[in-house]
This record gives C-alpha cells, sequence and structure tokens, in this order.
C-alpha cells in the first residue's frame, strides 16, 4: 500500500470556471483529463491519495455533484483535505459529509486517516499572505497589521483542529504521523510556526502542504528536511498533476 498527495485541482465540470490570474497557463490546460491519466497509471485500489484541498468551484451541492463524481472514480483510497476554496466543506459539517460518503471518500478533520503504522493527520491550516509593503528597492519594508492580527486567529483556530487530529490518532494508538496542510505551514515571513512546532512536538515524519500556484509562489514556504520533519510542496501545478508518493 503506498500513500500519494496532490492538492489543488480546482474542477468545475459542474460550475462556472472563476480562474484568477495565477491558475491560467499551460499547466492548467485539459489537467483533469492529464491527471485521471497519471492516476491510472500510478494509484492502485489500494493504496491511498489523498487531495490536499481546493477541490471544486462549486457554490452548492449540485455545482460540485459532477465533481465528486469526478473523484470518487479516481483509483485508491481518497482521502480530502479542506481548501480555503471548498465551500461545500463548512468547518461544522466534516461528521456529516464523512457520514454522507461513507466508504467512497473520508473528508479530515478533528480525525485521522489510518495508512498502515502511521497516521494521516491534517487540517486546513492558514497562513498571513499580506498585504506586504516593500521599499523602493523591493525590499519587504512591512505589512498590513490588522490583517495580520486576523491571519493569528484563524492560524490559533486551525492549531486547534490539527492538535484534535494528533490526539485523536494517539488516543487510538498511532506513534507515527504525517501530517497534512492545504496552506503552506508558514507564511513569507516565518522561518517557523505553530503548525512546524507541532509536528515537531508529536514527532511526525513529514508535512505535505498545498496552495501555492505559479513559479513565484512555489518556494513560500518551507522545503526539505528541518528538526526532522520533511516538507513537502503538492499543489497539482507544481506537481504537473503527477500525484507525489509520500510512502512506499
Ligand atoms: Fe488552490
Ligand atoms: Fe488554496
Amino acid at each position: 500500500m503506498s500513500l500519494y498527495a496532490i492538492g489543488d485541482l480546482h474542477l468545475h465540470f459542474g460550475s462556472e470556471l472563476k480562474a484568477p490570474g495565477q491558475l491560467h497557463g499551460r499547466v492548467w490546460k485539459n489537467h483533469e483529463e492529464r491527471f485521471r491519466r497519471n492516476c491510472a497509471e500510478l494509484v492502485g485500489e489500494d493504496d491511498v491519495l489523498l487531495l490536499a484541498g481546493d477541490h471544486s468551484w462549486g457554490k452548492n451541492d449540485a455545482e460540485c455533484a459532477p465533481d465528486f463524481r469526478y473523484i470518487e472514480a479516481l483509483p485508491g483510497k481518497k482521502v480530502l483535505l479542506r481548501g480555503n476554496h471548498d465551500m461545500f466543506w463548512d468547518a461544522k459539517k466534516t461528521a456529516a459529509l464523512n457520514a454522507r460518503f461513507e466508504g467512497r471518500l473520508f473528508f479530515l478533520q478533528n480525525n485521522f486517516y489510518p495508512c498502515g503504522r502511521y497516521a494521516l493527520v491534517g487540517t486546513k491550516g492558514f497562513c498571513f499572505e499580506g498585504p506586504f509593503y516593500l521599499d523602493r528597492r523591493g525590499r519587504l519594508a512591512g505589512w498590513d497589521e490588522k490583517e495580520k492580527e486576523r491571519a493569528d486567529r484563524l492560524v490559533e483556530r486551525e492549531a486547534e483542529r490539527l492538535r484534535a487530529s494528533f490526539e485523536a490518532a494517539k488516543g487510538a494508538g498511532f506513534r507515527r504521523f504525517i501530517v497534512f496542510l492545504h496552506y503552506p505551514p508558514t507564511s513569507i515571513i516565518e522561518r517557523d510556526s505553530v503548525f512546524t512546532r507541532m509536528a515537531e512536538e508529536y514527532g511526525a515524519d513529514k508535512l505535505i502542504y498545498a496552495h501555492c500556484h505559479g513559479e513565484t509562489r512555489f518556494h513560500d514556504s518551507i522545503e526539505g528536511e528541518k528538526n526532522g520533519v520533511f516538507y513537502k510542496l503538492v499543489s497539482g501545478d507544481y506537481l504537473n498533476w503527477m500525484p507525489e508518493r509520500i510512502l512506499d
């Protein structure tokens, strides 16, 4: 059994395409079909395929339905993380979603997913994305303090959800963890965060994140090993729609 991960499918089979600037370009051309083919070649039915948020542009059940059908038809056991664009997933409705899609899709928040000796834990996460102010030479000179305070509150709430996920897994006897966040674990002005510290505290092997689109954003956060935790970005355009193998 292998574990694969990728994020940001941004499907819109049943809804109008809302395409912010960063979702344009060749990498997004026919990406649904390219991703489907890559999964068919790579992912077996016993494997776990973790989709790290931003699944659908749909605003309601009807608009999301064809996107869910596409995801359900992918090979493997599908585990979904909440992204900032997933309007169908109210934070309080995770249990209802898990009941509705039981045996077909698993929604990861305040719970965990067993994967061999590992527990997959995760939440949407959050990080401060500005506005940042630059000086005349283009160097970082400051940022919007009010927005930073708002971001700090959202980070705290998401940290509580991640701890609930870790504790649920620990309570079930798991001692090895892979952490999934939709947002990067740190903002561009941080070197660590409550998420990186929590991953270290619980001895997680890896922290996998998505959300960053386009060349200019791919290196916004931690990459590679830091304090015993391995960090990896898995947004779909970064991976050119090839799921990343996380565990063999
Ligand atoms: Fe995204
Ligand atoms: Fe996102």
